[in-house]
């Protein structure tokens, strides 16, 4: 199993063990994800309830892993499941590029962990998945989410108007992007100021 370690966070895939940690985070925090997550589909089985769904649900990131089209990772910080940080729909040929989604618990916010944890995974995708490019789109409003990637330096791509389904509406979004090249230049300043 892939394990990916901070300073202060380990990232590792969730397996069907975590489900009560997971489950008591995510009923915890409904309020403060929902404005931020697509809707659940109709008819499909709902993960914070039914651990077999769960199950499923680690499975198929699994599956993701070894097909190598995503790359899925809980976030534990000082030993306590936190929140989860994703790369998906990677993409290969000549475009070389993921996405980023992130989320942590209300309770653990505002410890600068989830920039941590960024940073941890962009190594990750740069330095072992060999990847040109990370993307980050970010509601315009959601001002902690945009904090993260400003601390971070990372650079904006401008404002792509009505670019995920979220909650129900189709948000513009702010795309911040790192490419393999800023990484190069800037990896010794990122790594020493938030994980080594
Ligand atoms: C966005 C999010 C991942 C940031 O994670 P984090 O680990 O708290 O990140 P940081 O500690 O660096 O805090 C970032 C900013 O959040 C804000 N913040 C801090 N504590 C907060 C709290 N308890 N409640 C709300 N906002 C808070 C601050 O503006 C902070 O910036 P600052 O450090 O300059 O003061 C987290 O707020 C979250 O999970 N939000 C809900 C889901 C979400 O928005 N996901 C991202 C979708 S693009």
């Amino acid at each position: 199993m892939t394990t990916l370690f901070g300073r202060r966070v380990l990232l590792r895939p969730l397996t069907v063990s975590d489900f009560e940690q997971w489950q008591e985070v995510r009923r915890r925090n409904v309020d403060w994800l929902t404005k931020w997550e697509p809707i659940r589909i109709a008819g499909q089985p709902d993960v914070v309830e039914d651990r077999d769904a769960f199950a499923v649900r680690c499975s198929a990131r699994q599956r993701e892993r070894q097909l190598g089209t995503g790359y899925g990772f809980g976030i534990f910080a000082e030993g306590d499941f936190a929140g989860e940080i994703n790369l998906s729909s990677v993409q290969r040929g000549p475009f070389q590029s993921s996405y980023v989604g992130y989320w942590i618990d209300e309770k653990q916010a505002g410890n600068g962990y989830v920039p941590e944890a960024l940073i941890v995974l962009v190594r990750y995708a740069f330095e072992e998945l060999r990847l040109h490019r990370v993307q980050i789109a970010i509601i315009p409003r959601n001002a902690a989410s945009r904090r993260v990637v400003e601390k971070l330096d990372l650079r904006s791509e401008g404002v792509a108007e009505r670019y995920l389904e979220i909650n129900g509406v189709w948000e513009d979004h702010v795309r911040y992007a790192i490419t393999a090249e800023e990484w190069e230049a800037r990896a010794e300043e990122l790594l020493g100021a938030w994980v080594d």
